[in-house]
């Protein structure tokens, strides 16, 4: 009998007896609890095999920070396919149902998600968007540069739940100003300050928060975890600050710990400055991770969303053999202020496919590096250089909280 795709119509539990077995590792409770807090049944597409459900994708309503702008997106979630049933096709038609929903949706040009393995989304026209950094840093290479008023900053240990609100606010400041990084409602500040984190070490402490202040005012947090063991160590999950001496007091105190031998972070900013203040650059011995995988959805509504770091003209023919209505030839005009985006019968300046789009949607990599491996093709000199330029961000995308 054939697979049917449609809406979802099961409960919670029958998800997660599913997402358990695709992804060979149960979940405990606490993360149950947090993920079904978050979780938007209404966007579930299921694929069944008679009655049983055999795949699943789902999406998250997110507002995401793009190159001068903040726009809804589609975050996609709990992709999983049952292991009796794989390589025949399943994930293939959820993405394409959820796709065209999406689209047809009308209000979300692009969708992003984060990848179990990295091979599994670019044939899908998911572009690499985002990377960080994972770092150990010995407690013996903690030496800091100096940095001013950095002893103008309280730090002071908190509670978790107590300190959510000042640290949302100050979080969602900064998010707005970063692309990748996406607005956390109630939902997800429950997420984050949850004790549920995957990556939590076993017999590690509870999550722990500090406050950077200066003279009373929140001007950052971490949240962390410390593990005793023979080589026990500091795990930090997130470092916000609203200014560097904020960012060097937290950092400081992160890397100086007792009766512990080094401090680990999986998801530290490729720009981060943590990475220019260590005295001793070989310490922390960068990993780079990748971080979200974005998609055009609607490639006119996607390019008009973001704006461009100098003036832009081009004329972009844009291949997509997953999504058809995107291909073809746009032209994209704007600049810092703002874009359209058209069909248009000019001749193309730059040849691209959606799935590159999609890699510099947030401004990185560069549109040049791409091309130079071959994965954009330019016809009129000099256009690639110029789309390179506008395309870029000033800061780096950054994903801060995994989904
Ligand atoms: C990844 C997963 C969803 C794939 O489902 P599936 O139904 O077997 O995939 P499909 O049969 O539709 O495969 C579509 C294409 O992707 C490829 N593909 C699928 N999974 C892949 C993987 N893990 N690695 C590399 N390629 C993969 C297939 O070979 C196929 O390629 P083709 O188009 O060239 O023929 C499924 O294996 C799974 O549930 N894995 C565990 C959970 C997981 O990793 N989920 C993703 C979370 S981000």
């Amino acid at each position: 009998m054939a697979i049917k795709i449609g809406r979802f119509k099961g409960d919670w539990d029958e998800l997660v007896e599913l997402v358990d077995l695709a992804f060979a590792a149960p979940w405990n409770e606490a993360q149950l609890e947090s993920e079904r807090r978050v979780w938007e049944p209404e966007r579930s597409i299921a694929a069944t095999d008679e009655q049983q459900l055999v795949g699943h994708t789902g999406a998250f309503s997110l507002r995401m920070t793009v190159p001068g702008a903040q726009i809804p997106v589609a975050g996609v979630t709990l992709v999983a396919v049952r292991p009796t049933h794989r390589r025949r096709g399943i994930l293939r038609d959820l993405m394409r149902a959820q796709l065209t929903e999406i689209h047809e949706g009308g209000t979300e040009p692009i969708a992003a998600l984060t990848a179990s393995e990295p091979v599994i989304y670019g044939r899908f026209g998911y572009g690499l968007a985002s990377d960080h950094q994972e770092i150990v840093i010995p407690k013996a290479s903690r030496e800091l540069r100096p940095v001013a008023g950095v002893d103008d900053v309280r730090i002071r240990y908190v509670d978790v739940r107590e300190s959510l609100a000042a640290c949302a606010a100050l979080r969602n400041r900064l998010a707005a100003d970063r692309p990748g990084m996406f607005h956390h409602d109630e939902r997800w500040q429950g997420y984050v300050s949850a004790d549920n984190v995957t990556t939590s070490p076993s017999s590690a402490s509870a999550l722990r928060c500090v406050l950077a202040e200066r003279d009373g005012e929140v001007t950052g947090f971490a949240h962390y975890r410390t593990k005793r063991a023979d080589k026990g160590f500091v795990q930090v999950y997130r470092v916000h600050a609203a200014d560097l001496a904020s960012h060097a007091a937290l950092w400081r105190y992160l890397l100086e710990p007792d009766l512990l031998s080094e401090t680990r972070c999986g998801q530290l900013p490729s720009d981060d400055p943590l990475l220019e203040l260590l005295l001793d650059p070989r310490a922390p011995a960068p990993i780079t991770r990748d971080g979200l995988w974005v998609r055009p959805v609607d490639v006119g509504r996607a390019l008009a969303a973001r704006t461009y770091a100098r003036d832009i003209d081009v004329v972009l023919a844009v291949t997509d053999d997953f999504l058809p209505w995107n291909a073809g030839r746009w032209q994209l005009a704007g600049g810092p202020d703002g874009a359209t985006c058209e069909p248009t019968s000019r001749s193309a300046d730059l040849t691209i496919d959606a799935r590159e789009l999609g890699a510099v949607y947030l401004g990185r990599p560069s549109l040049a590096r791409l091309g130079a491996a071959g994965l954009v093709e330019e016809h009129t000199s000099g256009a690639l250089a110029a789309a390179s330029e506008a395309f870029s961000a000033r800061q780096l995308p950054w994903l801060d909280t995994g989904f």
